[in-house]
């Protein structure tokens, strides 16, 4: 009878401790406001409601970025200082030298725009990895196949960074794929997730200054399978004025759990939630918004989640309209 009670005063006790483990585990997962240094509470302070303006300033203190010289600013009027040199990105493999690269006829065609049934000329830059050949090889069997892309109108490039450690295998891989298929585009940005945002920043950069005459410029990872039927209807409603058409995000908070894929720490995003933004996996902008925004990046420090950055931050400072893609 005693033996008994006491097993059951042992097991509770035992469930009662591994409860509270768990408790403070998880609690101390979560990331508490932190300790501030002084300049930090003095931002936390005048931070405001609108983490849209308030951003730029804070993190340009936190940081401690200083403005660069001699880079000129692609919006004239802009007051503000640049912070990021996103105009000197280095291309070692480009597209823009071989025969297949038809951006360069497209500005007669842009003289077209008023007639009824036109084609929109569409630059679609598949971001991938150095070493993605085979994700890049089914692409270009199934939705970019040479039959698919075989109109004047549509240009695909494979936008891809350089391999880690300089991988001299990866390397010569590259230069032979490129000499079979002419498709590829290589930035000196090596391949990392927190890249990303680098990456479509030199997307920006290689379309203002190689093909700056595409009307629609369609980013896609190289996960991503693009359906004609679909996409071909929806061309003709999409409007090219400023704008970028894609999936909305849902919930707008902040990750706070650092065992979450995109925890960012409050003194890297003090505020709770994060300005509208689209989902980052494909998304269309109009040409007329790409020097736009790259112009915005010049001024916003960089934030490493990449649809974060682009489609939230620099798209509301270039008043570029975010915009669900037309049915
Ligand atoms: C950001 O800083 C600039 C210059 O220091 C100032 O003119 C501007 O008002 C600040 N913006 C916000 C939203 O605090
Ligand atoms: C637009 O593209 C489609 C599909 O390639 C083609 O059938 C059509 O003739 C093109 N229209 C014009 C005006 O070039
Ligand atoms: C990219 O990421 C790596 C590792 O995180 C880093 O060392 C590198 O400086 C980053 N930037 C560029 C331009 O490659
Ligand atoms: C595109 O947008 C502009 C400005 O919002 C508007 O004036 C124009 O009529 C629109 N064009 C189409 C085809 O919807
Ligand atoms: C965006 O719009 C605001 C208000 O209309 C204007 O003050 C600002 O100059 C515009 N910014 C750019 C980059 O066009």
């Amino acid at each position: 009878m005693l033996k008994r009670s006491v097993k059951k005063w042992v097991s509770s006790g035992v469930w009662f401790i591994t409860t509270l483990i768990l408790f403070f585990f998880l609690v101390g997962r979560f990331e508490r406001q932190p300790k501030l240094t002084h300049l930090e509470a003095k931002h936390f302070e005048s931070l405001g409601k609108n983490s849209l303006t308030g951003y730029t300033n804070y993190t340009i203190e936190r940081l401690g970025l200083r403005p660069i010289p001699f880079v000129s600013p692609l919006e004239q009027n802009s007051k503000e200082h640049i912070i990021n040199d996103v105009l000197s990105f280095v291309y070692p493999i480009d597209i823009n030298s071989n025969g297949k690269f038809k951006c360069r006829d497209w500005k007669a065609r842009s003289s077209n725009t008023g007639t009824e049934d036109y084609n929109k000329t569409l630059l679609i830059v598949v971001i991938s990895a150095a070493e993605h050949s085979a994700k890049r090889d089914l692409i270009r069997r199934t939705w970019a196949s040479p039959s698919v892309l075989n109109v004047d109108w549509i240009q695909v490039i494979f936008l891809v960074g350089s391999p880690r450690d300089e991988d001299k295998v990866i390397t010569e891989r590259l230069k032979k794929e490129n000499a079979e298929h002419e498709d590829l585009v290589q930035v000196n940005i090596v391949d990392t997730y927190a890249n990303l945002t680098l990456k479509s920043v030199a997307l920006l950069h290689w379309t203002h200054s190689h093909c700056p005459d595409a009307e629609l410029v369609l980013k896609c990872d190289d996960d991503n399978y693009i359906n004609w039927n679909v996409f071909t209807k929806i061309l003709p409603n999409i409007n090219v004025t400023r704008s970028i058409y894609g999936t909305p995000v849902p919930t707008l908070f902040a990750e706070r759990w650092k065992s979450q894929k995109h925890y960012v720490s409050r003194r890297v995003w003090p505020w709770p939630r994060y300005p509208n933004y689209l989902m980052g996996g494909c998304y269309a902008i109009s040409g007329q918004a790409v020097t736009p925004l790259l112009a915005a990046t010049q001024t916003t420090p960089f934030f490493w989640i990449e649809d974060i950055y682009l489609t939230g931050l620099c798209a509301s400072k270039a008043n570029v309209s975010l915009q669900t893609q037309p049915k």
